[in-house]
């Protein structure tokens, strides 16, 4: 536990955004902007559970960046396949449980069965949840939602008079985690890209200038500690005025 963060957020997201830039400020191809990346993830990963946040949810890969060139999203599987297969054992040893959120189906099998192996190896694990965003997109996830509340409405199962904001979350991706107190988007796009859209009502947004494969340690527990010092109202009037 970090005791200079007056406040830890129970489930941070990051839109990890800049791979490519970063890249082409380097005169560099964009491979080596998402190698890059990948080390970023490494020390995200590592000082979220140093500091204690219980979840922690990172976008990866959405249903959109399938439409990138092939040779960049097979880059982007190959690493994400490396990266699986790395860091299994720090999970293990960490005490991190993974889990992944998305279109799961679309990903290539090898992915996939590198993505359930390290899945069910860590699913015992108790420290952070990490999960990552893998052909994720957040109006594709609404889709799948409304078609099973649908199903169970047509066969009976559910009456749509008791259709609450409960039942909707409890019929996403989501709904084993909290919804997001914080969101960080790294390389200063004011966007959201088809991430969380009804999971994020709330959250507290971030958002750097900061390209991804340069974002650190230092400059996370900076946004965490002045998160700390965010005024959450959700609507009300502040206790202070
Ligand atoms: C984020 O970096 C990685 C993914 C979206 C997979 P980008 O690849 O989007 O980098 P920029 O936005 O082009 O700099
Ligand atoms: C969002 O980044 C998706 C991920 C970080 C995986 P993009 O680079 O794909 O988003 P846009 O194109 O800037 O909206
Ligand atoms: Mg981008």
């Amino acid at each position: 536990m970090n005791s200079d963060l007056p406040r830890i957020p129970s489930h941070v997201a990051i839109i990890m955004d800049g791979n490519g830039r970063w890249a082409r400020k380097r005169m560099l191809n964009r491979v080596k902007g998402h190698e890059r990346g990948t080390e970023t993830v490494r020390t995200i990963v590592r000082a979220s559970r140093e500091v204690g946040i219980p979840f922690l949810t990172l976008y990866a890969f959405s249903t959109e960046n399938w439409s990138r060139p092939r040779a960049e999203v097979m880059t982007l599987m190959s690493l994400l396949k490396r990266f699986l297969n790395n860091e299994r054992a720090e999970m293990m040893e960490n005490d991190i449980r993974l889990n992944a959120i998305g279109d799961i189906g679309r990903l290539p099998e090898d992915v996939r069965s590198t993505l359930s192996k390290t899945l069910e190896m860590t699913a015992d694990n108790k420290g952070l949840h990490l999960t990552l965003s893998l052909s994720y997109g957040s109006r594709s996830e609404i889709v799948h939602m409304v078609r099973q509340i649908a199903e169970k409405a047509a066969s009976g199962m559910l009456d749509p008079q008791e259709i609450t904001e409960k039942t909707v979350s409890d019929h996403l991706y989501t709904r084993h985690m909290p919804d997001p107190d914080l969101l960080i988007r790294t390389s200063g796009e004011m966007r959201i890209s088809n991430f969380l859209l009804w999971q994020i009502a709330y959250s507290e947004l971030f958002i750097t200038e900061t390209l991804w494969p340069d974002f650190n340690r230092d400059e996370y527990l900076d946004i965490l500690s002045a998160y700390g010092r965010r005024d959450r109202r959700f609507g009300k009037v502040a206790e202070t005025s």
